[in-house]
């Protein structure tokens, strides 16, 4: 069932949205200098959900911050659209392994804040698109509800709700539900899977999470403790995933199936570091 595939192009035919060529990250750390994303090459297309896993510190973070801008690569290239990025922009909207909310904010007016960044003046309407977005991630009833009154979910909702409010074509999400309790997790996963099928976004999404992982993805790579993308799988279960679908027998046992494959991969890549898959 899984098909795994070579890294690089995948989608012959139509061009990728996002492209990365040999793309490596070197940080200085004690003097000398430490490669943490090592010849990555992979192509991904418009309205794809990819999944990054790996084991910790095999540099997941830092390619998905290559890819907003955030960080320069040492080598390589990456593309969007055609075009070498030079930096953030518009177009990639990234949620962080620790939400960034503002304290003295409450919810509308944090996610009030991305239309801000954006030169959005006009309070009415600035309020009716916050709220739309609100009432998306299912936080409308607490929208003048400051952060620390906020449970872990909610703020992850309001950081999710203050990205989507800009309307990124690309979704870069670093470890969004991370530590949170199962139930939050399913709900948000019913979210995210919604917004992605409604709004045509493309996600990548990083996780620890290989169950998370299965159920999001259109394709998993997997991210060695070398900084190097090992194996890219296809993940072709069917869609819906989440609900009575995971029900089916056939469908349980494909998911266990390709999970393990993915797994194994993880633990072959993992060297001697803490692996907690
Ligand atoms: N700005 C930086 N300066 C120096 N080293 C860095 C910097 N950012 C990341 N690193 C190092 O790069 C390596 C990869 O870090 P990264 O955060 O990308 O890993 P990760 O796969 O996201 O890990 P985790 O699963 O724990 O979130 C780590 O050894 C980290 O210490
Ligand atoms: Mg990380």
């Amino acid at each position: 069932m899984s098909e795994s595939l070579k890294n690089g192009s995948v989608f012959e035919g139509t061009p990728p949205l996002i492209s990365l060529k040999g793309v490596s990250k070197n940080f200085r750390k004690s003097g000398r200098d430490v490669t943490v994303v090592d010849d990555c090459n992979l192509d991904i297309a418009e309205n794809e959900f990819l999944v990054i896993v790996g084991p910790t510190g095999s540099g997941k973070s830092t390619l998905l911050k290559l890819i907003a801008g955030f960080e320069v690569p040492t080598a390589g290239e990456i593309r969007v659209g055609g075009d070498i990025i030079k930096g953030p922009g518009a177009d990639r909207g990234m949620i962080f392994q620790e939400y960034a909310l503002l304290p003295w904010r409450n919810v509308l007016k944090n996610v009030e804040l991305g239309l801000e960044f954006k030169g959005a003046e006009n309070e009415g309407e600035k309020k009716d698109l916050a709220m739309k977005y609100i009432d998306m991630v299912g936080l409308s009833a607490a929208e003048n509800k400051y952060p620390v009154e906020l449970s872990g979910g909610m703020k992850r909702r309001a950081s999710l709700a203050m990205i989507l409010v800009t309307k990124p074509k690309i979704l870069l999400m670093d470890g969004p539900f991370n530590a949170l309790d199962s139930k939050t997790k399913m709900t948000l996963h019913t979210e995210i899977t919604r917004i992605w099928e409604h709004e045509h976004n493309t996600v990548i999404f990083v996780t620890s999470e290989l169950d998370e992982a299965v159920k999001l993805s259109d394709r998993i790579a997997v991210m060695n403790k070398a900084g190097r993308i090992s194996k890219i799988f296809r993940n072709d279960l069917p869609r819906p995933r989440l609900g009575k679908a995971a029900l089916d027998h056939d469908f349980h046992n494909r998911f266990i199936q390709l999970r393990e494959e993915v797994l194994n991969e993880v633990k072959a890549g993992a060297g001697r570091a803490v692996c907690e898959y």
